[in-house]
């Protein structure tokens, strides 16, 4: 018996990182994965490891979420593969770095594209399947850099987008709660996957000052992101609805 047992969930961005581990964890538990990604041949290594492991999946790839047309597409084929989407886990994004004076306009707009449109796209086409489904669950990965600033690296376009993420949580909350639809989001904190490995490269200095503004003094892994997302996105948070839960090693504390 899982938390998730039958739940068609559909996670956006499976292709790597927490994406991926989101899969994992949450066919353990017992949903049924929709998978997405840009990139084919990682979302197929995930479809793999995922039934290696005896779990349920199928994956949609390539599909590009900045795209709306692409996103009604894929989410009304996803709903016809198990009858319909209980959960979705608004996890894919795309985002740049950068000082204010350099960052030019096409990296604001790259980066409200990567982390507003997506999940909006997502939610927007799953959201009558979740109402003919009587209710359901949206989960969004947003960030701590939606809650405070961040000085390393400067991240303009990134805080403006989570905190973006954070406040349609609590619209989608409001209009959902009518039709039994619960939305959550997850602030992570900084957490080592793909996309961090390749903005902080081999820059110790950056990784220093990201780990001490944590109180473990360290990196999260995707599974201490993931295990939260399960019990949110699983009837037993049934009470919460329109909340943001930092999950950041106490990077928010102080
Ligand atoms: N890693 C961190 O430190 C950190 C911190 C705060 C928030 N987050 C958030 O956590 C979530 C997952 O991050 P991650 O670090 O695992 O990222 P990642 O880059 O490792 O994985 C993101 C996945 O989304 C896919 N993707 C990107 N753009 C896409 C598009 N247009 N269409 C389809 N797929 C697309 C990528 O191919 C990739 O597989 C994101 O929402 C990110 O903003 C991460």
């Amino acid at each position: 018996m899982g938390i998730l047992d039958d739940k068609v969930v559909l996670i956006t961005g499976t292709g790597g990182g927490q994406g991926r581990v989101a899969a994992q964890i949450f066919a353990r538990e017992g949903a049924k994965v929709i998978g997405c990604d840009l990139k084919a041949d990682l979302n197929n290594e995930t479809v793999e490891l995922v039934r290696r492991a005896g779990g349920e999946m199928t994956g949609f790839a390539p599909v590009d979420l900045t795209d709306p047309k692409q996103v009604e597409r894929f989410v009304q084929s996803a709903a016809s593969v198990y009858g319909g989407i209980d959960v979705v886990y608004n996890n894919a994004a795309y985002q740049r770095f950068g000082p204010i004076p350099e960052f030019s306009v096409e990296d604001w707009r790259a980066t409200v594209a990567g982390e507003l449109d997506i999940p909006f796209f997502v939610s927007k086409y799953a959201w009558p399947h979740l109402v003919r489904r009587g209710g359901g669950v949206i989960l969004s990965i947003a960030s701590i850099s939606g809650m405070i600033a961040g000085e390393t690296p400067p991240m303009v376009a990134h805080t403006a987008t989570k905190a973006g993420v954070i406040a349609m949580t609590r619209q989608f909350a409001l209009e959902g709660a009518p039709h039994g639809i619960r939305a959550v989001a997850i602030s992570s904190g900084p957490v080592l996957t793909p996309a961090s490995e390749r903005d902080l490269g081999d820059n110790q200095a950056a990784r220093d000052a990201i780990t001490q503004k944590t109180l473990l003094k360290r990196f999260g892994k995707p599974e201490e992101i993931v295990e939260l997302a399960a019990f949110l996105a699983s009837d037993k948070a049934s009470y919460i609805t329109g909340a943001n839960y930092a999950v950041d090693g106490g990077a928010t504390a102080w």
